[in-house]
């Protein structure tokens, strides 16, 4: 009885935790041959033109795996495969970004623009060049180890 009332009480913390943070959001570093694939903002206006990882918020009920699956066949039309995660929690306006890595799954149609000005690979040593929104520019250097790690 004891041990129940603890677990359920960590999960509450836990939840507490989550709601205090604020909503989820998801942002997905998918590599190939060692690019990373990077997505240029048309909204809000302030961020329209700067690139990031794409993304979105995790819904109600959705694990983060399933929310950039998700995220990621809407806005590129695409399949992936979630391998990992990258990073620290990374506070936003919205909540919280949290980093997850993914490879295209086999077969996957190269991804589409249906959201974004435009999409493309980007190698190790352009990517501190890149025009990132704020929140994404403080995993740079993770992305470029994780490029190179591969
Ligand atoms: O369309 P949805 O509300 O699901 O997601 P979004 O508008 O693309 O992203 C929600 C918030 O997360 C926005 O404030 C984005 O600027 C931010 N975001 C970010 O900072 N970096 C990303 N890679 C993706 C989203």
């Amino acid at each position: 009885m004891l041990r129940i009332l603890a677990a359920r009480s960590e999960v509450l913390v836990e939840r507490a935790a989550a709601l205090a943070a604020g909503p989820v959001v998801v942002a997905t570093a998918a590599v190939r041959a060692g690019l990373l694939l990077i997505a240029q903002r048309t909204r809000p206006p302030a961020l329209a033109g700067r690139w990031e990882l794409p993304g979105g918020r995790v819904e109600p009920g959705e694990s983060e795996p399933d929310a950039v699956v998700r995220e990621c066949r809407e806005e590129l039309a695409t399949q992936v495969r979630v391998t990992g995660r990258l990073g620290t929690d990374l506070p936003i306006d919205a909540g919280v970004l949290r980093v997850h890595t993914a490879e295209l799954a086999s077969g996957a149609p190269e991804p589409q623009a249906l959201e974004h000005a435009a999409v493309r690979w980007a190698g190790p040593d352009e990517l501190a060049e890149v025009d990132w929104v704020d929140a994404d520019r403080a995993v740079v250097a993770d992305l470029v180890a994780l490029l190179r790690s591969g």
